[in-house]
């Protein structure tokens, strides 16, 4: 028994030996690797040698074998494959995915094995992006869009945003080997365009746009008034208040005074030659009939007298100035004293 092994293991390393020897010196050359499906690859010895006979795998499954000038090729590879009998190079032609592996050469005559990989690749071809459902409500849905192509292999998926990369985060989650895109609880900015761009290493291809219709709002409201801050006028004025708001679909907007409505619907509300009755609170009230929601902003009106002492304080101050340096000045006497 034990003299039995160690024969085994004698004749492996041996076997060990003039492998690593022989495939040091010649290596397998693919003509090109990844190649295409439906192409021919070429895989030669490097450096040439001349070869009396020998054979091709790939894996475990004979392709052809050859002595002299006879070769046979294996059925299943039959009128696709071929070898130069003087160099030993093998040619396969109309590759298929299938045909990706490790192709092994052997000849008994130098004691040559060596390999080389090939990856076939299938081109990429009409990328489509479909989303389930394109209507969504801001903070309550999510988007989710699915990347496919209708053929193509080895794929790697990249999503745009208009021009940004999207990338993975805690609401945005890159599924099914990142063809699918899921977007939690959407926001006013997750509209789009989303398109995916798919690749492999002989091809690539990138999606129709799509969109999401995003409701939201109404919010962040704001109120100017003859396009100011303002907020005191004068009798006899026209006053142009301006209400906006973020809101989609556009909101509805409407308007009270001193918690009345009025009959002006709209952003605007225009009161021309105003008058002192007319101080008070003017609100403008928004909603949007897609999220049901309301929201409103108001500013308090101050229309006044145009007072006959209008150009009193003037005067007032002209009289005031030298008084007041007398008080500055006994202050900072009283300081140094
Ligand atoms: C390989 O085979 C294909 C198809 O038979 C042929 O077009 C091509 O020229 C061959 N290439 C070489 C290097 O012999
Ligand atoms: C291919 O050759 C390398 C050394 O060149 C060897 O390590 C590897 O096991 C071989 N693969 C096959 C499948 O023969
Ligand atoms: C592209 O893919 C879509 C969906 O898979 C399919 O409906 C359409 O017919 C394909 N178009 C072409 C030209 O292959
Ligand atoms: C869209 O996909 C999400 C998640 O897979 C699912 O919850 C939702 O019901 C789908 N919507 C439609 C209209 O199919
Ligand atoms: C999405 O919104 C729901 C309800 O507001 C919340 O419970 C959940 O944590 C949110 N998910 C993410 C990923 O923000
Ligand atoms: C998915 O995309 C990320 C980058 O966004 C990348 O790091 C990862 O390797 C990809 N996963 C697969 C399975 O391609
Ligand atoms: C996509 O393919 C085109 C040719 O079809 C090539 O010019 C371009 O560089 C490729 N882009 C990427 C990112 O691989
Ligand atoms: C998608 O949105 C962009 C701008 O955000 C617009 O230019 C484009 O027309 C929209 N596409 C569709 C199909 O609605
Ligand atoms: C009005 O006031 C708000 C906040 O106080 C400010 O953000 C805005 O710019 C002001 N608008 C004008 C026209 O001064
Ligand atoms: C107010 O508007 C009216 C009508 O447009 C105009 O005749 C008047 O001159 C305006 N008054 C002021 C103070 O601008
Ligand atoms: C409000 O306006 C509408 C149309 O502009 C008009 O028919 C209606 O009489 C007005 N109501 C009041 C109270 O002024
Ligand atoms: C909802 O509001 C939009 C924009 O204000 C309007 O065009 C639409 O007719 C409204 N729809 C309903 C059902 O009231």
């Amino acid at each position: 028994m034990e003299k039995n092994t160690e024969g085994t293991l004698a004749i492996v390393l041996l076997v060990l030996i003039q492998g690593v020897l022989v495939s040091g010196a010649v290596e397998v050359r693919p003509s090109i690797n990844p190649a295409v499906v439906g192409t021919s690859v070429t895989l030669s010895l490097s450096p040439s040698t001349t070869l009396k006979s020998g054979s091709w795998a790939v894996g475990e499954s004979l392709i052809l074998t050859w002595m002299g000038d006879q070769q046979a090729v294996f059925p299943s590879y039959s009128g696709r494959a071929s070898v130069n009998i003087l160099t030993g190079a093998l040619n396969l032609s109309s590759v298929t995915v299938a045909d990706s592996g490790v192709y092994v050469v052997q000849s008994s005559d130098i004691q040559l094995k060596a390999n080389a990989s090939i990856t076939v690749l299938e081109p990429i071809s009409n990328v489509t992006l479909r989303a389930n459902q394109t209507e969504l409500m801001e903070f309550n849905s999510s988007a989710v869009a699915t990347c496919s192509v209708s053929s193509g292999s080895s794929l790697s998926f990249l999503w745009m945003n208009g021009s940004s990369e999207v990338t993975a985060s805690n609401r945005v989650r890159l599924t099914d080997r990142n063809s699918t895109l899921t977007i939690v609880n959407v926001t006013r900015y997750d509209q789009g365009p989303f398109r995916c761009c798919v690749s492999n290493p002989v091809s690539n291809g990138t999606s129709n746009p799509v969109n999401f219709t995003i409701s939201y709002g109404p919010d962040n409201m704001a109120l100017t008034v003859n396009g100011q801050n303002t907020t005191s006028f004068l009798i006899g004025s026209n006053l142009t208040m301006l209400c906006s708001v973020q809101s989609n679909p556009p909101a509805q907007l409407r308007w009270a005074f001193r918690g009345q409505r009025v009959n002006t619907t709209g952003p605007l509300l225009q009161l021309f030659n105003v008058s002192e009755n007319q101080s008070g609170a003017y609100s403008c009230l928004a909603f949007n009939n897609h999220t049901n929601m309301n929201s409103n902003i108001a500013t308090h009106i101050k229309i006044a007298k145009p007072s006959l002492s209008g150009s009193e304080p003037q005067a007032v101050n002209v009289w005031l100035l030298p008084l007041l340096l007398v008080v500055a000045s006994l202050f900072s006497l009283s300081g140094k004293l």
